[in-house]
């Protein structure tokens, strides 16, 4: 059975193309069926076309407000039959309306261990901040900035001569590890949201992976 994926991206999408390449038809009956930005022109929007993966841009500027653009993305995934939207470097909030039309089913990728450095400059402020340790968190998205239950992360350490362009080097090559794999337990129904109430997510990964790298 299929397993279909909305992907949102404002950037360069270097995410994106790991999905393509390494789950894209390839694993688990994931398909990645639209592609979605705010950003017209951006980089990851060329990556889907080449793959010949549909594609949509919403930029806030075409709409009254950010209610109205949202709806109509909502609208887009909809249509695209999504089973799970994936922000895969999307860089705006989405709506507390486009959240409850896909309750646990939308999860973003973020390159720090949360809830330390949420926000849109995290390598950066992890580096400043000057910790030992970073890494990669992947979460489901709620109302806050980067405060949905978590549903994986990994490590990695952060040493004396690491700058920002060392650091988002090698976290950026740990993300195109972990999301793949959190979106192939998704599609095999591995992963367990939160009972209502609580925040712990029940993530099964005792099975090998069937990605092939
Ligand atoms: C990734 O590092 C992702 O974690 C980050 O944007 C980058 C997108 O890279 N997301 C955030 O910072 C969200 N707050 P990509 O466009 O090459 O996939």
């Amino acid at each position: 059975m299929a397993f279909r994926l909305a992907v949102l991206a404002s950037g360069t999408g270097s995410n994106l193309q790991v999905l393509i390449d390494r789950l894209h038809g390839r694993v688990a009956g994931i398909e990645v069926a639209v592609v979605i930005s705010n950003v017209p022109g951006a980089l990851a929007l060329e990556r889907a076309e080449r793959a010949d993966i549909p594609t949509a841009v919403f930029p806030l500027e075409d709409y009254p407000d950010r209610e109205a653009r949202d709806l109509a993305m909502a609208e887009a995934i909809d249509l695209a039959r999504a089973d799970l939207v994936v922000l895969a470097g999307y860089m705006q909030l989405l709506t507390p309306g486009f959240l409850r039309r896909f309750p646990y089913r939308v999860i973003n990728l973020h390159p720090a261990l949360l809830p330390s450095f949420p926000g849109d400059d995290a390598i950066k402020e992890a580096v400043d901040y000057g910790v030992k340790v970073s890494g990669v968190t992947v979460h489901f998205v709620d109302e806050g900035v980067d405060t949905g239950p978590v549903i994986r992360q990994e490590a990695l350490p952060v040493h004396d001569g690491d700058d920002v362009v060392s650091l988002a080097t090698k976290i950026h090559a740990l993300e195109h590890q972990v999301l793949p794999r959190v979106i192939e337990l998704f599609a095999k129904e591995r992963v367990v949201p939160p009972a209502p109430g609580f925040r712990r997510v029940k993530v099964d990964d005792h099975e090998p992976s069937d990605i092939d790298w």
